[in-house]
């Protein structure tokens, strides 16, 4: 039996390779809702990255449909529930990009302490104002990681290698894990109180959604730092910039917006304020990585066994 596979977001070619040998392949990127809705009755499996949002009207029309296959690790573009409902199988591959978000947060905690983003600008503007861009050290700082899961607890290791200080917060993490990593857990409140840089790490969920907001942001130090190289809307971008320009937030580094693009983001035109286009996963490395396990777990799906990341 021969199978279709349409691949709808740019998949690293070792992944395309893989597919070609066991089914045709389709790769076709850019499509809006109702293109993917004519065409996606003939496929068997899809892949996606973060660009495709597989909607409930999407799953719908996806007559014969049997994986939905995402390359990196949040699902949060593809309605589960719907997918589910229809049996479809939906994994994701979520350990081959970790060390890549995990190295981006650290380049994002190190650009906002020493203004690297801002400095380059201005240099390449012909200005040389070395005072302006005075920074701080990370050196025996507090390190808030919120979310101790894969890339938290890889972002941790590499701070205490800056001699910080990490405090983690996770529901699902008990003391004693966290000790193993040399991390004292503590209540989201308490870490919001002692840290002198958060870093989010969570999945984007209803308990998570806005857990930087106004409030929480007046508990925290004067002049924190705050990172989110996990997913938009768990700051509440409004409050943050509302922080930074009372000084209240020295600075954030962001690499995921509520909406992505950013177009309306108040936080873009801020000098205290690092971003990056959703960039975390991005090295040759890890999109290799996530597209040679999307591809086998499609393939194992299609013969009628399981996938490794349901
Ligand atoms: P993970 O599942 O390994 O870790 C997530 C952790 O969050 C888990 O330990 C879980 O217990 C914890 N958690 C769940 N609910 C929580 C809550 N209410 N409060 C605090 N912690 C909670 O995931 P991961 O691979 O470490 O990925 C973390 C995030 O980074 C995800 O949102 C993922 O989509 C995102 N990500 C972004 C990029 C990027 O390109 N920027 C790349 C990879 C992953
Ligand atoms: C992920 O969830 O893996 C990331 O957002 C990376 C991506 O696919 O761009």
């Amino acid at each position: 039996m021969s199978y279709n596979v349409l691949v709808s977001d740019p998949l690293a070619e070792e992944g395309i390779e893989i597919l070609k040998n066991f089914c045709n392949v389709d790769e076709k990127t850019g499509l809006s809702e109702d293109e993917l809705i004519s065409i996606i009755g003939n496929y068997d499996a899809l892949i996606v990255r973060s660009g495709t949002e597989v909607t409930a009207r999407v799953i719908e029309a996806a007559a014969k449909m049997k994986y939905i296959g995402r390359a990196g690790a949040g699902v949060d573009n593809i309605d589960t529930d719907a997918a589910t409902r229809k049996g479809i199988i939906v994994a994701n591959a979520p350990e081959g990009n970790t060390l890549a978000a995990t190295e981006h947060t650290m380049a994002m905690m190190l650009s906002l302490a020493r203004r690297i983003p801002s400095a380059n600008a201005s240099l390449k503007k012909g200005e040389w104002k070395r005072s302006k861009f005075m920074g701080v050290e990370m050196n025996e700082k507090t390190l808030g990681v919120v979310g101790f899961g894969r890339i938290g607890r890889e972002v941790a290791q590499r701070a205490q290698s800056f001699n910080m200080r990490v405090v983690a917060y996770d529901p699902f993490i008990t003391p004693e894990r966290g000790a193993q990593f040399g991390v004292e857990m503590m209540s989201v409140e308490d870490l919001f109180k002692v840290a002198d840089v958060i870093t989010v790490h969570t999945p984007l969920i209803k308990e998570t959604k806005h857990l930087v907001n106004a409030a929480s942001i007046a508990t925290m130090k004067d002049g924190v730092r705050i990172i989110n190289c996990a997913r938009g809307g768990i700051i509440d971008e409004k409050a943050l910039a509302d922080a930074v320009l009372s000084g209240k937030v020295a600075g954030a580094a962001l690499d995921v917006f509520e909406e992505e693009p950013p177009t309306e983001s108040p936080l873009l035109g801020l000098d205290n304020v690092v971003v990056t286009p959703h960039l975390g996963a991005s090295t040759v490395e890890a999109q290799k990585n996530v597209a040679i396990s999307i591809a086998h777990q499609c393939i194992d799906v299609l013969k009628g066994g399981a996938a490794k990341y349901v």
